[in-house]
């Protein structure tokens, strides 16, 4: 008596798959998912040629001083790095007697307390220290970023996809205006007078709370022997420094990635090599 129970259970279930298989298609045919503005106007990030793209890649060291002098110089005032410390920066380069300048020459203090009073207070950093976020915590910097989140970027290359495609082209994809074909067709998307919006395709939903932070020539002045401080190469300069701050080991993970590929190479050979060997006398006799 069992046996038929469930054959008809069994049965009802692969009914009710098939049914909703066959009307999930009926309706994705006939009523198709109302067109929004993200989806029409929103763009792919642009594709970078980077340094350290491909099995081999390798970060450029003086790229990364610099994307980090651009981090100090315009992010750092909205944008903290609670991931990395001052003193991995040798990482990238420089010597301990420069990581401790700059962390003690850096703009934000370190947050503490005065050990007399209680109270919060702030000191000098140290190469140990994180490096600090310019608000006490998020309800801060929304205060003073008109209510929006500026996030933390140590993992921003990884939160997001095509992590420095993507924030290379958001910090060079700003447009003035919006585009007239994208009003008419959603006027609900339109960025009003007054507003504190700005317009940017590679932005998930088109309209970003962040000005424009890189806009001119030379806004930073690079070193002795530097390219020229172009809004595109500071973008990039930065995306690729955002890169390493969100995986430092990329170099050591794409060198064992190969080792190990050569190594499995070299013993799939061997295994073949011997694998004839053990049946070759087999094979004379038959
Ligand atoms: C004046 C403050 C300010 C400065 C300076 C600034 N940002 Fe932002 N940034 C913001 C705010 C606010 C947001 C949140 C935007 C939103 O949610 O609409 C943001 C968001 C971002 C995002 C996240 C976008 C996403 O996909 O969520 C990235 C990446 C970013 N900023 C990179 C940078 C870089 C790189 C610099 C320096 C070249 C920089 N920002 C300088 C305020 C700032």
């Amino acid at each position: 008596m069992v046996r038929p129970i469930a054959f008809l259970v069994g049965l009802f279930f692969a009914g009710m798959l098939v049914y909703s298989g066959i009307r999930g298609a009926i309706v994705l045919v006939t009523e198709p998912t109302a067109k929004t503005a993200e989806k029409v106007f929103h763009k792919h990030p642009r594709h970078v040629d980077w340094s350290f793209n491909g099995p081999l890649g390798k970060f450029d060291q003086a790229q990364l001083q610099r994307g980090f002098q651009v981090y100090k110089e315009v992010c750092a005032a909205c944008h903290g790095l609670k991931l990395v410390s001052f003193r991995d920066l040798q990482n990238i380069g420089y010597t301990e007697g420069q990581v401790k300048t700059i962390a003690t020459e850096w703009a934000i203090e370190t947050p503490t307390v005065n050990p007399e009073t209680g109270e919060p207070a702030t000191r000098k950093s140290i190469p140990a220290d994180k490096i600090p976020s310019n608000f006490a915590n998020d309800t801060a910097a929304r205060a003073a970023n008109n209510n929006a989140l500026p996030p933390d970027l140590s993992l921003i290359t990884k939160a997001r996809h095509n992590g420095p495609d993507y924030v290379y082209s958001l910090l060079t994809g700003y447009v003035a205006k919006q585009p007239a074909e994208l009003v008419k067709q959603f006027p609900d998307s339109e960025i009003k007078k007054g507003s504190t919006l700005h317009y940017n395709p590679y932005f998930a939903n088109l309209n970003i709370a962040m000005a424009p932070p890189i806009i001119a020539n030379d806004q930073v002045t690079y070193g002795e022997g530097a390219p020229k401080a172009t809004v595109d190469q500071m973008a990039k300069d930065v995306s690729a420094f955002l890169t390493w701050t969100a995986e430092p080991k990329l170099e050591v993970r794409k060198q064992t990635g190969l080792a190990v590929f050569i190594f499995l190479l070299a013993f799939t050979w061997l295994a073949w090599m011997s694998y004839q060997n053990i049946w070759s006398e087999k094979k004379k006799k038959a």
